[in-house]
């Protein structure tokens, strides 16, 4: 099949990359100028690399025709004049809430089947607050939460610190920091400050959850959905002293692929029932929000121990090196695909979902 890779790239990485995705583009203005609403260290933490791409393009091309096409402003056009019989989309979109749905959206509006979640979907999950919403409909625990959008606003909030500070739409840890644990009222009006002014968007104050940590990698569609093997984040392979939360900085910082962090073990050490737990919220949960070949979902144990959903990533990362530490590759490893495997999965679970087989 001709399959499309839409992407973007992580901004220092254009220079490398533009070559390759753009070799008849006059106009290389735009993809310079591009920015995302916040401008700090991890401003563009949630674009992929050209490594990525590049190893995906490499999987995809196994069985498969692949060009690459950056979700810039040409994309529309590009995706038009090509006419892919299906896109696999990485694309993390550009500016706004909603950005995520933007190539689903154009890929919709143009009759171009893709990988991945629709364009609602991917919406309501880069809210956090929206999806905890309609979990919370359907009675999957999530953690109490309150959205702010001035200090004011905190008078409402309903639980007590311990909390979780963060923006309301961001990925890849951005804007979760070590500090986004706030242990006292003070630290959490700081938090909420740092995050409305920093972000540019309102801060949703969390309950803490203290309890054990667990991502769990979901292939498939239907009644064919895949449980990959469950990972467990260790807390205790972080600096001494540091909070028990997956920050940017130990994503990002403390874990470095010449010296990686031992913060994954997969499978997780669980006992049948909390396996059969895990498992069955995380079902529910991608059913619920109408997830389609594939997602990320984070699970974390509240005080008793009870699974709760704290958030769904329908693009999740699929960094290439194992030493790199990337979840979905990690579960798919252990599940007995390797990362070529894995890819082809997802871009067959769509193939088969749009009647193209
Ligand atoms: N309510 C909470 N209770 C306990 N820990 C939390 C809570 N919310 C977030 N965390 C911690 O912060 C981390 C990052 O939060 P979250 O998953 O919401 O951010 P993200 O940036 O969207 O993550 P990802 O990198 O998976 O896209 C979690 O993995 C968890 O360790
Ligand atoms: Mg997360």
């Amino acid at each position: 099949m001709d399959v499309a890779l839409v992407y973007n790239v992580k901004k220092e990485e254009h220079a490398a990359v533009e070559s390759d995705a753009h070799p008849s583009s006059p106009d290389r203005t735009a993809i310079h100028t591009q920015t995302q609403p916040s401008s700090g260290v991890d401003a563009y933490a949630e674009w992929d690399t050209i490594e990525t791409i590049h190893a995906v393009r490499d999987a995809l091309s196994v069985s498969h025709s692949v060009t690459l096409i950056e979700a810039d402003d040409d994309a529309y056009s590009r995706l038009k004049e090509m006419r892919p019989d299906i896109v696999f989309n990485i694309a993390e979109g550009r500016y706004g809430v909603s950005r995520e749905a933007q190539i689903p959206a154009i890929l919709d509006m143009l009759n171009i089947p893709y990988t991945g979640s629709d364009p609602l979907t991917l919406g309501i999950c880069l809210d956090k607050s929206r999806a905890k919403e309609i979990l919370s409909c359907y009675g999957i625990p999530t953690p109490r939460f309150i959205v702010v959008s001035t200090l004011e606003e905190l008078r409402a909030m309903d639980f007590a610190a311990p909390a979780m500070v963060k923006p309301l739409f961001e990925g890849s840890s951005k804007g979760i920091f070590d500090a986004s644990l706030a242990h006292t009222d003070d630290a959490l009006r700081t938090q909420v400050r740092t995050v409305i002014e920093q972000y540019g968007q309102p801060a949703l104050v969390e309950e803490f959850l203290p309890g054990r940590e667990f991502t769990v990698a979901m292939l498939g569609n239907g009644d064919d959905v895949k449980v990959l093997p469950v990972v467990e984040i260790k807390f205790d392979s972080l600096p001494k002293g540091v909070n028990p939360i997956y920050s940017y900085e130990a994503k990002w910082i403390w874990d470095q692929s010449s010296s990686p962090l031992d913060i994954f073990e997969c499978p997780a050490k669980i006992d049948e029932k909390l396996q059969n737990e895990i498992a069955e919220i995380c079902r529910k949960t991608y059913r619920i929000l109408r997830c389609k070949d594939w997602s990320r979902i984070d699970v974390r144990l509240d005080k008793n121990g009870r699974a709760n959903i704290i958030e769904i990533n329908p693009l999740p990362g699929i960094l290439p090196n194992p030493e790199d530490n990337s979840c979905f590759p990690k579960a798919a490893r252990m599940a007995g695909m390797n990362y070529q495997q894995m890819l082809n999965a997802v871009l067959d679970a769509a193939i088969v979902r749009y009647g193209l087989a």
